[in-house]
């Protein structure tokens, strides 16, 4: 059967499966990011402050694994550019002569971007690239040297065989210089975890509910978002954070001629967000072909941003 586009048949294509499914990618539409930037801000969502920590106090630390003063910084899923500064200021500060490439989808974000990394540092050279980064990655790929920021524990959001894959991806697009830095969330008490995806405020509750209200407005759904309710939950075993919507009641939700049946009590998975221990970024590295792997961590141990490189040390 025909689909109008990509996002309905990935819809229509998961509610079928047996264990009901929609794609994380699917959260983040103009509501969605909002929302995003609110768990940003979240006491409780504790990984951006951990990352931020990591950029501001040891980027000198950093920056003694790049042999070279002049060199191109591309940030993948670059978003508002707020923490990255740090990282830039401190390059430069250090003499480093850097030109920053953010990636994001959003020409809408690279604009505020652009707007925040310029606000402190009017001399550095932006050049952002909007679009999809898997299609607009490989033409930089002979561009060198340079460093790719894979920021945020976006890995977390892909399962084990997709991280493998995409770190293979990045690494097919760099020279045998150029350095990968990973920020990572790491295994910890598990009560910490899962309060950081279950909110007292609700936030992470909405943003999940969200990708619903997206199908009914995008899609022409009828989801009754109110007969939802958000369940994370998190396996200390695997690593992983599962997001899941539970159907409230039994009913049928209609999307264009599409009938999709839900018993009450119902699972609908979202989102994975893994957790790694260092034992297992190490593991990704030797997998995925990078020669090493170094770990830079806040002072709780929450968070590690890792320098993947392709030579010796
Ligand atoms: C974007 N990503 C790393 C977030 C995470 O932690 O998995 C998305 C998110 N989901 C719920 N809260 C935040």
């Amino acid at each position: 059967m025909p689909y109008k586009n990509q996002f309905e048949q990935d819809v229509i294509e998961g509610l079928q499966q047996p264990q009901k499914q929609l794609s994380s990618k699917y959260f983040y539409d103009e509501t969605g990011d909002k929302l995003f930037q609110q768990i940003m801000n979240l006491e409780e969502y504790y990984l951006p402050e951990s990352e931020l920590e990591i950029l501001k106090t040891r980027t000198a630390d950093i920056a003694k694994h790049i042999e070279v003063d002049k060199f191109d910084v591309l940030e993948l899923g670059a978003g508002d550019g707020r923490k990255v500064v740090y990282f830039l200021e401190e390059l430069t500060r250090l003499g480093k002569e850097v030109t920053y490439y953010p990636f994001d989808i959003s020409s809408d974000v690279l604009k505020t971007n652009m707007a925040n990394v310029k606000d402190k540092l009017p001399y550095l050279e932006i050049n952002p690239i909007a679009g999809d980064y898997s299609k607009t990655l490989p033409a930089f790929a002979i561009n060198t040297p340079k460093i790719i920021l894979f920021l945020g524990s976006n890995i977390g959001n892909y399962n084990d065989e997709r991280a493998i894959e995409f770190l293979r991806w990045i690494r097919s697009n760099m020279q045998v210089d150029d350095i990968l830095l990973m920020g990572v969330d790491l295994r910890k008490n598990p009560k910490t975890i899962l309060k950081a995806y279950n909110d007292s405020q609700g936030v992470t509750k909405a943003f999940n509910l969200n990708v619903l209200h997206r199908i009914n407005r995008e899609l022409g759904g009828n989801f009754d978002v109110d007969a939802f309710d958000h369940y994370p939950f998190y396996d200390p075993i695997s690593g992983i954070t599962y997001s899941y919507l539970v159907s409230l009641k039994a009913q049928v939700v209609q999307i264009g001629e599409h009938k999709i049946p839900f018993k009450k009590d119902e699972l609908l998975h979202t989102e994975v967000s893994q957790k790694y221990s260092l034992e297992e970024i190490e593991n990704m590295q030797k997998e995925t072909g990078f020669h090493s792997v170094q770990h830079f961590l806040d002072s709780k141990s929450y968070f590690s941003i890792s320098l993947f490189s392709q030579v010796s040390e």
